[in-house]
């Protein structure tokens, strides 16, 4: 395992464990078990996900010490504004059963983020988070709210993939020292990935999967990913990333998958935006 530094100094895994779409008590406590043990030490969760409790749980029981967790967790946009992000900051950390979080970050650049953006520096100078930061902030979002920020955000964790590869966003947030994390780090299954002729093709010469070649490419470019998986065996294979490299020749093939676009989600639908604001995880 790698780790990257944070523009705080903060050391942050390099790959980490997400839960998105694992509502299921039982099995989330038991999936972040079995990443725990498999190696993984960051853990992506988020207030919308519904599952903070059983994620909690397992941490508590994993044997592992606090300090050798990295837990990330997120503010939904209902409660995007100054007030709702001490409150919403405060209901996590106590589902998670933790006194403090690593990284906590905007969900989705909705709402009255801006203000949910300075109650969070404020934890944060608090030492109620190592780190802050937000998710899905499109160049020209990142770039709005980096100069009025106090606190730089240290991750913007957004869709990159080899089908929607961002590298422009990259540029600035390297330009801003904020470093990338990768949701949906396999397309979250699409474009036919664990079977791509390209991915396979490459990761058949290093006796790798083709889904290791796309964990590799990003953590490569300096991408921290959290591939989400159920079970035990795609965990390991996901985790056995970290003693092969891919070379000049096979990052460009890579390269060329890319479509310049998600087919995931619209950011820019306002049906979209309409539907997380009416996405509600509380009264
Ligand atoms: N900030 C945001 O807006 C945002 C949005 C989406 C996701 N996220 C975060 O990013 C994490 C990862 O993204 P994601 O969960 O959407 O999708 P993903 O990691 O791209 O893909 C997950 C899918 O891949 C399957 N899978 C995993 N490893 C595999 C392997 N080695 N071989 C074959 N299939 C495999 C999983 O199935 P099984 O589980 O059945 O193995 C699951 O269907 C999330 O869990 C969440 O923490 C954040």
């Amino acid at each position: 395992m790698e780790f990257t530094a944070l523009n705080n100094g903060v050391k942050m895994p390099m790959e980490g464990f997400g839960v998105f779409q694992v509502p299921d008590p039982v099995q989330c406590e038991q999936a972040v078990l079995d990443a725990i043990s498999s190696g993984y030490r960051l853990i992506d969760t988020a207030a919308a996900y519904m599952n903070e409790e059983a994620v909690g749980a397992a941490i508590k029981k994993c044997g592992v010490p606090r300090e050798e967790l990295f837990i990330t967790t997120k503010l939904w946009v209902q409660d995007a504004s100054y007030e709702g992000a001490k409150k919403a900051f405060e209901t996590s950390l106590k589902k998670l059963g933790l006194e403090y979080l690593d990284l906590y970050l905007i969900h989705q650049p909705m709402g009255d983020y801006q203000g949910a953006y300075r109650a969070m520096e404020e934890l944060y100078k608090e030492g109620k988070m190592r780190a802050i930061g937000v998710c899905n902030c499109y160049p020209h979002v990142l770039a709005d709210l980096c100069e009025t920020a106090a606190v730089i955000p240290a991750v913007n964790q957004v869709e990159l993939h080899p089908f929607f590869q961002q590298e422009n966003a990259l540029g600035l947030m390297k330009e801003y020292g904020v470093v990338p994390e990768a949701w949906g780090p396999f397309a979250e299954g699409n474009y036919g990935i664990f079977t791509h002729p390209v991915l396979t093709t490459i990761g058949a010469k290093y006796g790798k999967s083709a889904a290791q070649v796309a964990l590799r490419w990003n953590v490569q470019r300096g991408v921290v990913v959290i591939p989400k998986s159920v079970h035990k065996d795609r965990m390991e294979q996901n985790m056995d990333i970290w003693d092969f490299a891919l070379n000049g020749e096979d990052m460009a093939e890579i390269a060329k998958l890319d479509i310049g676009r998600s087919e995931i989600v619209d950011h820019s639908s306002p049906a979209f935006v309409k539907m997380l604001h009416g996405m509600k995880i509380h009264e």
